[in-house]
């Protein structure tokens, strides 16, 4: 009810100015009020995933909140976990606006942020300021005018600013919108990262004495044979969990609305099908020995149940939640 009121409001605006009054709003301290309203009405129900304990298995995904800025007020709608980034080290503007366009008839949107955030060391100041307690993804990326070839100095200037600050790494290889980055996915391209990052987080482990799980995000528009590509890599590295997927380059079943051929990453209902196809192919490829986290297009606990009977034992919205609010995250919870 509330937030159907606020859903109206929000979109009469533009779908930037929207996303940055909602973000103004849950960066206040009464943003806290919302735990009564939504955040105490969820039960726990705990699930062990990477040796963390999520107190629910409904989380954020990554892009909501790039800079870390709400992570409390997320936080008091009764999320799981929450998944701040993708930050790069330095600060850089993304694409011009517009850049993010809401397609309501397919409960869809599209955006080319392009990776718009204020860099790494400002997004650790807001975690070390939020003093959160709960479970804490912080996804990771590259700047644009990095070489693909140089990737990976990112991604590890990116690891040891965030490291002792998250309860997980995500590295996120997928986003569409950062030309070059989803070739990191693939073959020798992959591996040369990952035996790199995952060397970092042994020395990082040491370092810190904490070791933090590293997740690796991948894109809804593999073949078949990729993916099992892509899992084989992620084991025989040693990564801990696997996030699927980001948004899609396809534009099946948006082509004739409106914004339906913007540029950019769809997400929402049209990326759920494809995504879940990704998570049933890695739980075939994986064969049970690493955790998946499910995220793409659930927008209802019938989407949530999908995502887990697929193979995932967490899952993650965005759009959905842009599109139900936060009773998205009572519903499914209420129906484990
Ligand atoms: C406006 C917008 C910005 C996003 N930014 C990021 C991002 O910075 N990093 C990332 O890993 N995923 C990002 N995503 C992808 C989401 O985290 C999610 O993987 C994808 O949208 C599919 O889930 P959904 O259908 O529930 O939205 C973004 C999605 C949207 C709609």
């Amino acid at each position: 009810m509330l937030y159907s009121i606020a859903r109206n409001l929000l979109f009469k605006l533009n779908a930037e100015q929207a996303h940055e009054l909602t973000l103004k709003v849950l960066k206040l301290p009464a943003a806290f009020a919302l735990k009564g309203l939504y955040g105490s009405q969820i039960k726990d129900k705990p699930v062990e995933v990477m040796g963390i304990t999520f107190p629910n298995p409904v989380g954020l995904a990554a892009g909501l909140d790039k800079n870390g800025e709400c992570i409390n007020g997320f936080a008091a709608m009764g999320f799981g976990f929450i998944e701040i980034g993708t930050v790069t080290p330095r600060p850089q503007p993304g694409n011009p606006k517009p850049r993010i366009f809401r397609l309501p008839e397919a409960n869809a949107i599209i955006n080319r942020m392009g990776f718009n955030n204020h860099g790494v060391d400002y997004l650790v100041n807001q975690v070390k300021a939020a003093n959160f307690k709960g479970v804490l993804g912080i996804n990771i990326g590259k700047n644009k005018d990095t070489p693909e070839e140089n990737a990976k100095d990112d991604y590890i200037e990116c690891m040891r600013k965030v490291y002792q600050h998250a309860s997980y790494i995500t590295i996120n290889i997928s986003s569409p919108n950062t030309p070059g980055l989803r070739n990191l996915q693939y073959g020798e391209a992959l591996n040369e990262l990952l035996s790199a990052l995952k060397a970092e987080q042994q020395t990082l482990a040491e370092k810190f004495s904490k070791y933090v799980p590293l997740a690796v995000k991948i894109a809804p528009d593999s073949t078949e044979q990729e993916v099992a590509g892509i899992a084989e890599c992620l084991l025989s590295n040693n990564i801990d969990a696997v996030i699927a997927t980001n948004t899609t380059l396809s534009r099946e079943g948006v082509e004739t609305l409106e914004h339906g051929d913007e540029m950019g990453g769809l997400s929402g209902m049209p990326v759920q099908q494809k995504s879940t196809e990704t998570i049933k192919l890695l739980a075939k490829a994986l064969d049970g020995k690493m955790p998946i986290i499910g995220v793409g297009g659930i927008n209802s606990v019938a989407a949530a149940q999908e995502k887990l009977a697929a193979g995932a034992t967490l899952v993650q919205v965005y759009t959905g939640f842009i599109y139900e609010g936060p009773k998205l995250i009572k519903e499914i919870v209420d129906s484990l």
